[in-house]
């Protein structure tokens, strides 16, 4: 029997890709809301017995992650063999420690509750930091899908004389990667954050780099200050307007906005959340470790990376 792939709402354009690149079928449900704001799920294709794939990107996760929950709890109650979640971008990663007294080391607490209503997770790029692998707080197996070759196609493609700007030390892990693959210099600066939406980043020195693009990269694009307080440095010591690239582009409230008005060139993202900026098509990775996890064989040859 097929695999059988569940997309959440919202990302119905990715899943069609996915099913592409792997034999399986999309499955049918609905999800709505009662009047008291209680989830209703109900399942339409059979799943007894087969492998179910739900896939839910957790931007926005408090909304999202109760009924994702209830849609797997319920596959597994209809019957299904197994429940994996193919989550591009997954939420709760950067409360890692306790950083002030009192506060909840919330990525250990958001991966148990996973851990205990999926088999599996595939995820791409999760924001490792003081963390090294997913396995110390999954108890699942779990896959990470990297953007650094895709970023790197990417720029190779579309930008002459690259240079790649990292805006804090925990970017230096995709900006190294994707500045070696990319074949391009690459700079890191220092951030300090001093509140949710107030960062600041050290100015650069980018007299011997004044004839080249830069391009920033970072894992996550949320409230855009990071790249906002960066994209500003580099303009005021007439550079040319930045090139921002996130791997995951949250936008939220005005973010995007911002970051133009703040002299972003252009903002180019992965599509792991759906946004207008999506130019970096991950689905064949993505289905790569779906297929892997269930070890099954690839439909047909396809171009890209793996
Ligand atoms: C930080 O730890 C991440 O790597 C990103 O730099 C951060 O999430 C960006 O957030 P914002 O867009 O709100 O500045």
């Amino acid at each position: 029997m097929k695999p059988i792939l569940f997309p959440w709402h919202c990302c119905s354009s990715l899943a069609e890709k996915v099913a592409k690149e792997i034999p399986c079928e999309i499955g049918r449900f609905t999800q709505r809301r009662f009047p008291d704001g209680e989830s209703h799920v109900r399942i339409q294709s059979k799943c007894r017995g087969r492998e179910v794939v739900v896939l839910a990107t957790l931007d926005r996760p408090d909304e999202k992650t109760l009924p994702v929950l209830l849609l797997a709890e319920t596959l597994h109650d209809l019957g299904a063999k197994r429940v994996g979640l193919l989550a591009p971008y997954l939420a709760y990663m950067r409360q890692d420690r306790r950083f002030r007294p009192g506060e909840g080391i919330t990525s250990g607490y958001f991966a148990r509750l996973l851990s205990e209503h999926f088999d599996w997770l595939i995820t791409v790029d999760p924001h490792l930091h003081r963390i090294s692998s997913l396995s110390k707080i999954y108890s699942i197996p779990t896959q990470v899908v990297h953007a650094a070759p895709y970023i790197a196609e990417w720029i190779r493609e579309n930008v002459e004389k690259a240079l790649i700007v990292g805006p804090d030390g925990e970017s230096e892990q995709w900006v190294s990667e994707v500045a070696k693959q990319a074949k391009v210099p690459y700079i890191v600066l220092r951030k300090i954050r001093k509140g949710d939406r107030e960062v600041k980043v050290s100015i650069p020195d980018v007299k011997k780099w004044i004839a080249h693009q830069p391009v920033l990269v970072d894992d996550i694009i949320s409230t855009a200050r990071t790249m906002t307080e960066t994209v500003g440095h580099l303009r005021r010591a007439e550079m040319n307007p930045p090139i921002c690239v996130g791997v995951h582009g949250v936008f939220v409230d005005d973010a995007y906005k911002q970051l133009i008005a703040a002299g972003a060139g252009s903002i180019v993202t992965c599509n792991t959340i759906p946004h207008p900026t999506n130019r970096i098509d991950l689905s064949q990775s993505l289905a790569g470790a779906v297929r892997r996890q269930l070890a099954l064989k690839a439909v047909r040859r396809s171009r890209g990376f793996r």
